[in-house]
């Protein structure tokens, strides 16, 4: 960050870049902070712990909101995040409610995917676990899953109290989201084939398969474990082999999160509207509510991923790869070259 710092124009003027982090391995690995990250962060904020330069975390992880995300990220790097400054796989997920009004749609993956979805506005929700559980027999391994029970229990308790009325028999799915890495891939797919091959009601006649949306599309990421761990997209691509060998017509499918270029121009339109937050209101009344960086910058350890968005969202867009998570060569990546390599 020091080269950055000598980019600082003086007091009063506002600054001309702004940072965006990805998460698995560049800021942590699991839940440990990679290096010298939250000592780095630091010199983002002032003395008074203010924010000095506009940054957010770019991540195609996810399963909790956003608020409850900053909250663990300012904990585990010690210093202030806010949930704004937090953009998950999933957040887009929040501008397609009008397109499900009332209608059922069932979330899927690791921690509270149907808490993510009720905050953006979808009102009828129910998680994978609590959707399966109204039939019975519908995984036939879950009898030798006993380590599950209380997890399961937990999670129907808890998703129960966000939806109450929906009668799974009778009210069809009219859209599956993949909010989060699914917990128990067999049992998903299982039951993914179900609602999707029958129009969303499993155990039913065939019928029209309803949309299915994924947060992001990572083939693998770094997590605490030495080598790269299989992520949404292998589980995407578990899915779609599957349903395609059991159904007539192929998987329909949209994916989210990075490398898609809207991702990288909602992160711009966030990071200008933090700066406008960091400074006064009225030097903008001039010239409109829009900041102009020279430079954004994203920080990744993924070359297909965060380099390969960040190429497709052209400049101000200036990638840094780092040898930190996925990435490890001795060079640059030579399918999705970075502007620089870091250590
Ligand atoms: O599940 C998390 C993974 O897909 C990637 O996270 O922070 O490297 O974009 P991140
Ligand atoms: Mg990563």
């Amino acid at each position: 960050f020091r080269r950055s710092y000598s980019q600082l124009h003086p007091q009063s003027e506002r600054p001309s870049f702004g940072i965006a982090f990805d998460i698995d391995g560049v800021v942590l690995r699991g839940r440990t902070p990679i290096g010298g990250s939250p000592q780095a962060l630091r010199r983002l904020y002032g003395d008074d712990g203010t924010l000095k330069i506009p940054f957010l975390f770019l991540t195609n992880g996810g399963g909790v909101t956003e608020s409850k995300r900053a909250l663990e990220l300012s904990e585990l790097l010690g210093v202030h995040i806010s949930p704004v400054q937090v953009v998950q796989g999933h957040s887009p997920f929040k501008e397609l409610v009008n397109r499900f009004e009332d209608e059922l749609i069932v979330a899927v993956g690791k921690g509270e995917p149907a808490t993510v979805m009720s905050e953006y506005g979808f009102k009828k929700v129910l998680s994978i676990d609590e959707h399966a559980s109204y039939f019975s027999d519908i995984d036939p391994l879950s009898p030798y899953k006993q380590w599950k029970t209380k997890q399961m229990l937990d999670s129907m308790y808890n998703s129960k109290e966000v939806n109450p009325r929906c009668n799974v028999y009778s009210d069809r799915v009219k859209g599956v989201f993949v909010v989060s890495d699914p917990v128990d891939w067999g049992r998903d797919i299982q039951v993914l084939c179900d609602i999707l091959k029958t129009g969303g009601l499993p155990g039913k006649e065939k019928g029209h398969q309803p949309p299915l949306y994924f947060a992001s599309d990572d083939l693998e990421y770094q997590a605490a474990f030495p080598s790269e761990r299989l992520g949404m997209g292998a589980f995407r691509i578990g899915l779609q082999s599957i349903f395609n060998a059991v159904h007539d017509s192929p998987l329909e499918y949209t994916s989210f999160g990075k490398p898609n270029p809207f991702v990288f121009k909602n992160a711009e339109a966030i990071l200008s509207n933090l700066v406008y937050n960091m400074y006064p209101h009225q030097e903008f009344a001039m010239e409109g509510r829009g900041h102009t960086f020279t430079t954004l910058y994203m920080i990744g350890d993924n070359p297909k991923v965060d380099i390969n968005g960040a190429l497709k969202a052209g400049r101000p867009w200036f990638s840094i790869l780092t040898r930190t998570g996925v990435f490890r060569g001795k060079d640059n990546d030579t399918q999705f070259p970075a502007d620089l390599v870091g250590c």
